[in-house]
Order: structure tokens, then sequence, then C-alpha cells
């Protein structure tokens, strides 16, 4: 989903939220309601999913009463983030009794997962779309009318969705996702990407600049660059380093941000996420050539110790993943970290656990996501070790977790009281009307009374104030 808090720290972290694609296509008849969960490459995918609709006619709308057609953007990276879609899922069954005609399909990660139960036997769907599948949703669409089974859950070694130009969300935005790469070679033990988006591809770099060209002609001033694992996006190289077509230019991950970064310096440039395995020191040199990429990095470490490092397959130990924290720090040295830290896994100790809370005393994080392991069937933890951690151990572990988490957040935040940061402004605070909030370089987000200031601009705004979640400040010349 839309990350919308700057630390939060919940067991379902980013995901779980649903979010609603809007576009104000003329309406040629039909209405599409998509509702968005999990991660932002998911919402990021609805938006290549209402671009793909809407030149079939359809406009979107936001109200379900009025659709024809429902999409369910599914996750399924924890068993609550599942239960969540089918509980929606059981809702617009009942809807239909209603409105019969309504056709109700999954996308998303889920779609590969479940297809079967949710078309089949549960008789929850009529349509399911996983992932890679996406271009083929008119014909599925067309199935369903003509009484076909509508799946296509087909993964594909190569559609990155390139020449599609998404339909924003929120249009007249300030902050866009752009997707450069899809899927996942890592095969992290405890994870069920690989095999709802699998293997790992990276767009035609061109198509990437162009469309953060046409975001800032379009009024946008930040971009997010996405991918499951970013430094390893390769353009014109095999994972070996070997040319594919000789001749043509190679890019690597820190030379697209470069290129990103040249479109302009009023264009803020973030990505997420990186691996600690292949984070590089030229990304974070590139980092600190270009004052227009953020100075934050998500660098998720799932756990402190190098054990349990080892059974998550996760190819780093305690002390390379340290090392690349100095990397950070020596060569950006403002830049705020942030991290996932996943508790309760398969075998993990108190010593364990406490290797965790040490490392996070160690870097300080500035935010955190924090999540209670949860098996995922046909994921290598499932089959190789044990979901032994007992829940109320794992409740306790996040617990203490979260805690320590909430006061490193709290020290960061009390630390730049005083400072005058620039800040885009992204539009009104939540709370208060009379307030904006933006953020500032490190992802922080900053409230502050509105003045004369609009939307999309660059400010210089004090911090006069703070929680473990949001810097206050006035705008000064
Ligand atoms: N259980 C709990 N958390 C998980 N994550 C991924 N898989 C699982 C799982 N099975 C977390 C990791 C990852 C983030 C996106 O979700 O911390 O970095
Ligand atoms: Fe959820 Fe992962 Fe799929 Fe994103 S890629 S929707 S986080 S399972």
């Amino acid at each position: 989903m839309l990350e919308t808090g700057v630390n939060k720290v919940i067991d379902e972290g980013r995901q779980g939220e649903a979010t609603l694609v809007e576009s104000t296509n003329s309406d040629k008849g039909k209405k599409l309601y998509i509702e968005s969960y999990g991660c932002q490459m998911n919402f990021s995918d609805s938006e290549v999913v209402a671009s793909i609709l809407t030149k079939e006619g359809y406009s979107t709308t936001r109200n379900v009463d009025e659709a024809d057609i429902v999409l369910i953007n599914t996750c399924s990276i924890r068993d609550n983030a599942e239960q969540r879609v089918r509980n929606r899922l059981t809702d617009f069954k009942k809807r239909k009794e209603e409105q019969p005609e309504m056709v109700v399909g999954i996308l998303g990660c889920m779609a590969e997962r479940l297809k079967k139960s949710l078309l089949e036997e549960e008789k929850l769907v009529d349509l399911v779309a996983g992932p890679d599948a996406y271009r083929d949703l008119p014909n599925l669409i067309e199935d369903v009318g003509s009484g076909q089974k509508a799946v296509n859950v087909l993964l594909s070694r190569d559609e990155t969705y390139a020449d599609i130009s998404p339909v924003r969300m929120d249009k007249g935005g300030v902050s866009a996702f752009v997707t450069i790469m899809r899927g996942c070679d890592n095969m992290c033990s405890f994870c069920v990407v690989p095999f709802t988006r699998g293997r790992e591809r990276s767009r035609d770099p061109e198509t990437i600049v162009q469309e953060c060209k046409d975001l800032f002609d379009a009024g946008y001033r930040e971009v997010t660059l996405l991918g499951q694992n970013v430094d390893s996006y390769r353009w014109n190289m095999t994972s070996k380093g070997e040319i594919t077509e000789p001749g043509k230019p190679t890019v690597n991950f820190a030379q697209l941000m470069e290129k990103v970064a040249l479109v302009s310096p009023d264009l803020r440039v973030r990505f997420s996420t990186s691996h600690p395995k292949d984070m590089t020191d030229d990304v974070l040199e590139v980092m600190a050539k270009y004052e227009n990429i953020c100075e934050y990095i998500h660098l998720p470490v799932q756990s402190g110790n190098t054990e349990v490092l080892g059974r998550m397959n996760r190819a780093y130990s305690r002390e390379w993943y340290l090392d690349r924290i100095s990397a950070i720090n020596r060569i950006v040295p403002n830049c705020a970290i942030s991290t996932d830290v996943i508790t309760g896994f398969c075998g993990e100790t108190e010593e364990e656990h406490q290797d965790t809370l040490s490392l996070m005393d160690e870097v300080k994080y500035d935010f955190a996501y924090m999540f209670k392991y949860s098996e995922r069937p046909k994921t290598l933890a499932e089959r190789r070790f044990e979901d032994d951690v007992p829940e109320d151990v794992k409740t306790r572990r996040l617990t203490e977790i979260i805690d320590k988490q909430m006061q490193h957040s709290l020290e960061s935040h009390q630390k730049q009281v005083g400072e005058v940061q620039k800040i885009l402004v992204e539009g009104p605070s939540k709370r208060n009307d009379a307030e904006w909030c933006g953020r500032n370089t490190r992802n922080s987000m900053v409230v502050f009374p509105k003045g004369n200031a609009e939307k999309g601009t660059y400010l210089n705004v004090k911090i006069t104030s703070c929680t473990a979640a949001t810097l206050l400040g006035e705008i000064v010349e």
C-alpha cells in the first residue's frame, strides 16, 4: 500500500491496507473499481491495470455500488494479509446477490497461490489474474461474459509492462511510484514472493527515465523507484556480469539512479527496497553526488543473529550488515535508515532475539517495520524448519522490538528539532485542514501551518517539536 505513516511499528506494517485507484477517463460505459492490498509494488500494479482497462473503455470509480467490475489486488506475504482479503471477498459475494451482473476478480499474489480454491471450490470470484497476466484482463473479462473459466496465473520471464503508462491514483499528485523491476530471485526461506511474482527481470531504462520525465512534466516532484531488490537491477547484463547484446550500453542500479536524478534537480528520487548482500558503495556514491536523491535507505535486516540469517537464507552475516551500515554512515553521513525485522523465526532462541535488540541499539534505525514470523506454504522454511516459537513468545519479542524502535525513532526526531529542513509539500495534513504535510529528505513526515504555500513546492521549515512518528514545524523564509 501507499505508505502514509512515517513509522508504522505495527505487526501488519506496510502490508494490508487498501488503496483505491481512480482515473477520470471519459466514460464509455463500464465502471471499474480496484482495491489494493500489500506492498507499494501492488499499488503500482493497480495503476498499470487501470491503464490497460481504461484503454478498453472502462472508467474507474470510487463507488463500488456503481461498479461493473471489482478487482482486488491481493497480498500473500503473511497469513493475516490473506485473511483480510478473504473477508473482503466474502463481503463482495454477498453484494453480488443484489448485483448479479457485477464481475469480481482477484489480481496479485494470492491469485497464483489460491486460484483453484477461490474460483472453483469456494466460488468467491469470477476471474483470477496473476501479476504477469494483466495484459490478458480484457480477454479474461470476455471469458467471464461467455461463461468460461477466466484464469491466467502464468508467470513470465520478461513481462515488465515497460510500455504501459500507468493511470495515476492521485491526479495532480506530487509523489509517484515507478516500477523498475519485477519478481525476485533471492529465495529468502520465509518469503512467498519468488513463488507469487516469479523470476527477477529489469525494465528498459529508457522507458523508466521517460516515465519520470512525463511525471515531472505533469507536476510530480518525487519518484520512488520500486523493485523487490533494486540493487540487482541490470540492463543488458546477466547476473554474472556478461553483456547480453554486445554494442549496446549496460546499465546498473547506480547508473539508472543517476539518469533519473538528472531528469531535473527539482525531482526528488527515492528507491525501495535495497538488499544488504547487494548494496554497493557505487549506489551510495551516486546518492552523495546528487542533492535530489533523498538521504534515506530502507535496508531490511530481518534478524541481528548470523545463525538466524543463515536459516533465513539471507546470504549475509551480522558483521556484513553492520559493515554496510558503516558504509552508509561514511558516504552519506546524514542518511536516515529504516529496516524490516521478523521476530520468532523458526528456532529463534532468546539469545538470538537479544542479538536483534543489540543490533538495533548499534544501528539506531530511524524507522522500522516489525513482524511476527508467519509460515507461508511452499517456502524453504516451511519445508525445512518447524514454526516452533510459541505465539505468546513471538508477541512478547515483537513488543520488545517495537518498544525499542519507538525510543530510537523518538530520539532521531528529537535530534532534528531546531533544524531548518527542505520539505516537499504533499498535501493537507490528515488531522487538520489548516496544516500541510510533507517529507524531509530523510523521509520523516513534517506537519506545519499552511501559510501561503502550495502543494508540490519546496519550502524551508523549521522543526519546533516532534513525536516518534512526526515532526512539527513552521515555514521560514
Ligand atoms: N512472515 C513475516 N514477515 C515476513 N516478511 C516477509 N515474509 C514474511 C513472513 N513469512 C516481511 C519481511 C520483508 C517484509 C516485506 O515483510 O520483513 O522484508
Ligand atoms: Fe505482498 Fe510480497 Fe506480493 Fe507485495 S510482493 S503483494 S508484499 S506478497
